[in-house]
């Protein structure tokens, strides 16, 4: 089998995608390439256009195309349609689906590192309402949780969450400041918005002063790995879940919507976040 695949997005020079597929292929004996496109927006149709004529076998998207590459889609996977967003292409015999693996990619790497989380007496509590936590928030609230509350700077945008959920989950929207008044009733707290990522690596998005002593705080931001809120987190004794474990599932869910391989991720785990710590 060969596998011609790659990254579309802006910016996308430096992402982490070609070291991982490349690892992925080399474990799984596939001879292929990745390839990263980087597109300034003004130029999307013409990229489209190039990747159908390379025929590719499936390629990723990443900002800021995960909703702008829709329309050059035949099919859309359910998932993928509900969240309104697309990260992983998939070419079946030149027709071309989109699915969303962010979200599942989050839900198998919190689910791998703390499976005792996964009780529906569980609570939730989700920072952040933009395109992550829309895939984040729809895998969780489609699994056993019955709980999940959704924190967001503009209270709007985390309403427009709530269609995504199942029918046995319960949401309340939150101000930030009421979601620090409530902490003490989560177990999982995930920190899907961008604050704390480089250059701003000591910005905290909410006060962690009244988690609860045993919660995780996940937090997806991985660069840099140990953001402030993870640091505060082990501060108050919680127990955290780092970014690159998001970043490298849902690689292997496209890389799997691709070739039907699923690759072990333990060993590619300790290396990238070696990478990332800089060793
Ligand atoms: P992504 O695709 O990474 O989720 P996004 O869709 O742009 O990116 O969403 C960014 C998220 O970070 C949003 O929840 C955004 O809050 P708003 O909906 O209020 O814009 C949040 N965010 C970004 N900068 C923020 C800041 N300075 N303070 C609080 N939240 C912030």
């Amino acid at each position: 089998m060969k596998l011609l695949s790659g990254l579309i997005g802006y910016p996308a020079k430096h992402s982490l995608s070609p070291w991982i597929h490349e690892r992925f292929m080399a474990h799984a004996n596939i001879d292929g390439s990745y390839q990263i496109y980087e597109t300034q927006p003004e130029d999307l149709t013409d990229t489209i256009t190039g990747l159908r004529n390379k025929r590719l076998d499936g390629f990723n998207v990443t900002v800021p195309f995960k909703q702008e590459i829709i329309p050059f889609l035949d099919e859309l996977d359910e998932d993928a349609e509900r969240i309104g967003a697309v990260n992983t292409v998939l070419n079946l015999q030149g027709r071309w689906k989109g699915f969303n693996t962010d979200g599942t990619g989050y839900l198998r790497s919190i689910k791998n590192a703390y499976p005792e989380l996964f009780s529906p007496e569980k609570r939730v509590l989700i920072l952040g309402a933009g395109g992550a936590a829309r895939g984040i928030y729809r895998a969780l609230a489609t699994d056993v949780f019955s709980n999940i509350d959704i924190a967001n700077r503009t209270f709007d945008k985390a309403n427009r969450l709530i269609p995504l959920k199942g029918q046995h989950v319960t949401t309340d929207s939150l101000s930030f400041t009421e979601a620090e008044e409530r902490l003490r009733d989560y177990d999982l707290i995930v920190q899907t918005t961008t604050v704390g990522m480089n250059p701003n690596a000591h910005a905290q998005v909410i006060s962690l002063n009244n988690m609860k002593e045993d919660a995780v705080v996940s937090d997806i931001v991985y660069q840099p790995i140990e953001t402030a809120m993870l640091n505060s987190a082990k501060e108050k004794g919680g127990k955290v879940h780092y970014g690159h474990g998001m970043l490298l599932y849902q690689a292997q869910y496209a890389f799997q919507k691709w070739t039907g391989l699923l690759v072990p991720l333990e060993k590619m785990h300790t290396e990238l976040e070696q990478r990332l710590r800089g060793f």
